[in-house]
């Protein structure tokens, strides 16, 4: 030890960066309360845009206030024109959420006059381009994938509505909404809108306290969200839930792998870093597959083994022990799979979801006096000091 200086924290178990007054989790007790509310009565009663605002202001909006916001929202659906060719340089196989973090580096590009994260009017403005672009970008990152046409926003559709009619409609037929579905997704997207010092969000934090600008900051929270540990873990889950079916080994037989860590392999969607007893949005969302297939009319055999593979699993001693429960990502895939759509479109919807909360943190951490560059110590174990060698 040389530094002599740190106390080592491999994941940051146990070290606070920074002071927050937006959400509240109690992991034993399995609480989450954004400003307070706690979650089940936010996903009951709210709409992603009004929890968007309360993450970000603080409080809840007026009726006028949520009337502006969302107002001002759908007048910033629109990309740049000559973005749609950013689309066209990449392969149609592209990872959309590879698409994404790159489509909101490139998005920065165009509004380089208000990017100051000093100046109070360039923090709003890029707060309402990224809530309204990002939504349009997944979708043409969705649309890329198929080989068809992107559809230009309808700004007389709600926020969801909007959003599922430019992933799923197309130039020949007219998108007719669903309520259910449009309800499942808003609250799903609730659901992701924060979760403290998650890895994500720490990313944008860290790049933020930089002073490099929200779009630069966000652009990292979606590469940071993208690994199968964190965001990505929706997208693993159905493809473990895919590789069980068929292989035809069945549920016990690939619990006896985990547990004996064969290769390393994971129950995907189960565990958490702070939840040790349940996830109190996987109770949630688990409510909502049940209730989407069935009112979508559609039996899937996934959702069947995702609910074999929970009772072995809250059953094993392996899990007991370790505390190791469903997690918000271990039904979503299941749900979104349902609304048709593709896997590798999973974490990007998170992505959506999360955005606000991004957005509250970057925001908290430029105007707390608190706030420093992020730069972590380190413990160095490396060779001592050496003399070049002179026969070289
Ligand atoms: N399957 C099997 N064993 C597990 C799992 C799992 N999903 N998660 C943890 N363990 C074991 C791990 O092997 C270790 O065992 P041992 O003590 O014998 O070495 C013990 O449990 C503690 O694990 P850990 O890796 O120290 O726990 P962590 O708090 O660092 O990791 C986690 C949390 C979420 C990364 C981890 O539980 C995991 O990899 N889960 C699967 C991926 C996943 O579902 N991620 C989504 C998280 S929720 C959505 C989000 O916000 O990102």
């Amino acid at each position: 030890k040389q530094t002599g200086l740190t106390t080592l924290d491999y994941g940051f178990v146990n070290t606070s960066a920074t002071r927050s007054t937006i959400t509240y989790i109690d992991g034993d007790k399995g609480i989450l309360r954004y400003r307070g509310y706690p979650i089940d009565q936010i996903a009951e009663n709210s709409t992603y845009l009004e929890t968007a605002w309360l993450l970000i202001y603080g409080e809840l909006p007026t009726a006028s206030q949520l009337e502006k916001f969302d107002s001002e929202i759908r007048h910033h659906t629109l990309l740049h024109e000559d973005l749609k060719r950013f689309f066209d340089a990449l392969p149609h196989n592209a990872h959309p959420m590879s698409v994404l973090s790159a489509g909101i580096s490139a998005l920065s590009t165009y509004y380089q006059d208000s990017l100051d994260p000093r100046n109070p009017e360039h923090v709003e403005i890029s707060t309402i381009r990224l809530l309204a672009k990002l939504p349009v970008m997944a979708a043409y990152a969705h649309k890329k994938s198929l080989g068809q046409a992107f559809l230009y926003p309808d700004n007389s559709l709600s926020f969801i509505d909007n959003f599922l009619r430019l992933n799923f409609g197309t130039m020949a037929e007219p998108y007719v909404a669903n309520p259910v579905l449009s309800k499942a997704l808003e609250r799903l997207l609730i659901l992701h809108e924060d979760h403290e010092q998650n890895a994500s969000t720490s990313t944008v934090r860290l790049v933020g306290s930089t002073e490099a600008n929200m779009f630069a900051s966000i652009s990292a929270g979606i590469n940071a969200l993208y690994g199968p540990l964190h965001g990505g873990a929706n997208e693993a889950v159905l493809t473990m839930l895919a590789q069980i079916r068929d292989s035809g080994e069945g549920v016990e037989k690939f619990v006896e792998r985990v547990k004996n860590k064969e290769a390393g392999i994971r129950l995907m969607g189960f565990g958490h870093r702070v939840y040790k007893n349940y996830d109190p949005r996987a109770k949630l969302v688990k409510e909502a597959a049940d209730e989407v297939l069935a009112a979508l009319g559609v039996k899937d055999d996934l959702l069947d083994i995702a609910k074999e593979l929970e009772a072995i699993a809250l059953a094993d001693d392996y899990f007991i022990s370790r505390r190791l429960y469903p997690n918000v990502d271990f039904y979503t895939g299941v749900i979104y799979k349902a609304m048709g759509f593709p896997t590798r479109m999973f974490t990007v919807l998170f992505a959506i979801g999360r955005l606000p909360g991004w957005i509250a943190h970057w925001r908290e951490m430029q105007t707390d006096p608190a706030t420093k560059i992020g730069r972590p110590q380190q413990l160095y174990l490396g060779s001592p000091e050496r003399a070049w060698p002179t026969d070289r």
